[in-house]
């Protein structure tokens, strides 16, 4: 499995987009959006982990280069940007996310790394997926940079907790998130 996912998007997902490819590309935009303010915010609470602002400082450059992108996607292909109601399944997972620091700073980073891990997998689908040859090739693209943020993510996890705790954990919230993903969503999303 992907990533350390525990479950594959089931088929309605692919069913439930297909209808609506506008749609999930506005969706698109919106979460590499949000990717990009998750980093900054991560940033800002931990300014004393140099290596973490680093890297923060990076992912938000990324992703708000992602969005830019996609923002040209949309409108080489005439589709308004606009906003959008969101799906449950950034919420429910920030819901995963323990008070109490470090377990606090170990669960937004692994939170945010299984989130990357899902778009991953929904870039993969999508690509082989759709006949938008451009489309396609932005998917592949974007999945080997997200599959990196997925890795530093967790890597930076073991700042705040030992290597074993934060494996654990990775394992408990990616059991959390499938059944997120399994409960579905009936938005036509990226994380629906
Ligand atoms: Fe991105
Ligand atoms: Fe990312």
């Amino acid at each position: 499995m992907m990533l350390n996912l525990k479950t594959e998007s089931p088929e309605r997902w692919l069913a439930q987009v297909d209808n609506h490819l506008d749609e999930i590309l506005i969706d698109h935009a919106h979460c590499e959006n949000k990717a990009a303010r998750a980093a900054l915010n991560l940033l800002m609470s931990y300014v004393e982990n140099e290596e973490l602002t680093i890297k923060m400082t990076e992912i938000v450059n990324e992703e708000l280069e992602h969005f830019h992108q996609v923002l040209g996607m949309l409108k080489k292909r005439g589709i308004p940007f606009r906003r959008l109601t969101q799906s449950n399944y950034g919420r429910q997972m920030k819901e995963l996310i323990r008070p109490q620091e470090p377990d606090r700073a170990v669960d937004r980073l692994l939170v945010a790394a299984l989130i990357e891990a899902r778009s991953c997998e929904r870039f993969d689908l999508l690509r082989h997926h759709i006949d938008d040859v451009e489309l396609s090739d932005f998917y592949d693209e974007l999945f080997e940079s997200e599959a990196r943020h997925y890795s530093v993510y967790v890597q930076l996890a073991e700042d705040f907790a030992p290597r074993r705790k934060v494996e654990l954990r990775l394992q408990e919230l990616a059991r959390a998130e499938a059944d997120i993903i399994n409960h579905g969503d009936t938005l036509p999303r990226m994380h629906s």
